[in-house]
């Protein structure tokens, strides 16, 4: 039996959704255990392109258990979309999709609060994904949440949603003049009591069953979403997701115990990304920072919205902070070739606050906008790496950047991607 997690390092979209669905072929069941639908994940095969918001990227794997853990704040609407996206290609997971009895619902109510507040002049903007994950998580911890358990009894689901969608109404009245009518209360009910007799299949005790297939000797990937930057807890707080996307979050949102976790996976990008608001010390706003977005293809999923990633130069410090939190000995690092064509590689070795050089990335906040990053400058490879299979044929400049991102990070690259697809991928030994 063998247990990994695959978190992200930086501010998500570091490329978990390609490591996740290429770990999977050796693995036997493949969880997610928190975020919701504000997550993206890729996974390439041949020409066709899947994206994730809620199914475990290893799904695409005929025969591999996946669950939705408790963690996981769940939208039935965009959950059905992806189950009938794969039926279209051919693939069922109508035996092999697993959701938890207590992962919480993402309600519409909780889609109208998350836009009004961003779009809200009064209050502090942090460019959510404004898919309903705070309000959703917000009212889990105020102990007004949905779960999919409430939502398989049709009759007591429809006293707690009288009551629900009453209270919801008067808050967005009261506080933002929204009405929510009669029309479109009666509507939510009824879709949400359909939700509810097709989630009864897939509904199941995620931490027995985990700890069952545990005791079976099976293999399992603990799938993070977002990245350690923006954990509620360990990221650049206020501009964070409404969750906790490191390690230690497994066990809770999987209900599983920390002896069971084997080993830590860091996803890397070569470079950084962020998409919305929030401190990103190595930013880069000038003509380098719109090549890494070009060549990178650093658009969001959605093609609706396609909002554009922030870019910068790699932040080892950051890297480092993410290995500590999580436990990280073991790097993937992503995207390697989006850095063929620079004459001039910059790295981001430590900080400089107030004239004082950091090592460790700052717990004061408010220490955050004097950051100066110290680089380091590199000699880039200039050639395509993308072909790339064996890592000793990879440019002498190329291997110099990995062996000093481990120094930085005090970590070990194992894994080098060179493209989206599952081939372009170097594995060290
Ligand atoms: P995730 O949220 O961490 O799963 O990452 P996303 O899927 O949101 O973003 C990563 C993007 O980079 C996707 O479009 C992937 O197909 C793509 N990608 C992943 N690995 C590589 C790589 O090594 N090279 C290139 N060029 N693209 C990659
Ligand atoms: P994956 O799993 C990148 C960001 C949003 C915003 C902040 C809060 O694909 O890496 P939220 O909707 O969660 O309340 O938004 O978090 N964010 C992500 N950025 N990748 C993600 O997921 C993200 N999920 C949320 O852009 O800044
Ligand atoms: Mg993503």
């Amino acid at each position: 039996m063998s247990t990994l997690v695959i978190v992200g390092t930086q501010w998500g979209d570091e490329g978990k959704g390609k490591v996740t669905d290429l770990f999977a072929e050796n693995y036997d069941i493949i969880a997610r255990y928190q975020g919701g639908s504000n997550a993206g994940h890729t996974v390439v095969i041949g020409d066709d392109s899947y994206i994730f918001h809620l199914l475990p990227s290893g799904i695409l794997h005929e025969a591999k258990i996946c669950l939705i853990g408790n963690g996981v704040v769940l939208d039935p609407e965009i959950l059905f979309v992806e189950i009938e996206n794969l039926r279209k290609h051919g693939i069922d997971i109508s035996k092999r999709l697993f959701i938890d009895y207590k992962a919480h619902l993402i309600m519409p109510y909780h889609k109208i609060i998350d836009e009004t507040l961003e779009e809200d002049e009064n209050s502090r903007k942090i460019g959510t994904t404004k898919s309903g994950n705070g309000p959703a998580y917000a009212d889990k911890i105020c102990r007004s949440g949905i779960r999919v358990c409430d939502l398989i009894h049709a009759e007591s689901l429809s006293v707690k949603l009288d009551i629900l969608l009453k209270q919801k109404s008067n808050y967005l009245m009261s506080n933002y003049c929204i009405n929510l009518d009669k029309k479109h209360i009666d509507d939510i009910k009824e879709r949400y009591l359909h939700y509810g007799k097709l989630l009864k299949n897939f509904a199941v005790d995620g931490s027995l069953f985990l700890n069952e297939q545990i005791k079976k000797r099976k293999n399992i990937i603990f799938e993070g979403a977002q990245g350690t930057m923006l954990d509620i807890d360990h990221g650049t707080y206020p501009y964070v997701t409404s969750s906790n996307p490191i390690a230690g979050s497994v066990c809770i949102g999987c209900g599983i115990s920390p002896i069971y976790i084997d080993k830590v996976v860091g996803i890397v990008k070569a470079y950084a990304t962020r998409v919305g608001e929030g401190p990103f010390p190595t930013e880069l706003k000038d003509s380098i920072g719109q090549q890494l977005r070009d060549v990178g293809y650093e658009y969001e999923y959605d093609p609706e919205t396609g909002r554009p990633r922030r870019c910068g130069w790699l932040d080892t410090v950051i890297v480092k902070y993410a290995n500590r939190i999580n436990g990280i000995k073991e790097i993937v690092l992503t995207k390697l070739d989006v850095l063929n064509s620079f004459k001039k590689i910059q790295v981001c070795r430590e900080y400089k606050i107030n004239n004082e050089i950091y090592q460790h990335y700052p717990a004061d906040s408010e220490l955050i906008p004097f950051i100066e990053p110290v680089y380091e400058e590199m000699d880039g490879w200039e050639e395509d790496i993308s072909l790339v299979r064996d890592f000793k044929k990879l440019p002498d400049n190329a291997k110099k950047y990995i062996t000093r991102i481990e120094e930085l990070t005090e970590s070990i690259v194992s894994i080098v991607s060179v493209g989206p697809k599952r081939d372009q991928t170097i594995f060290r030994n």
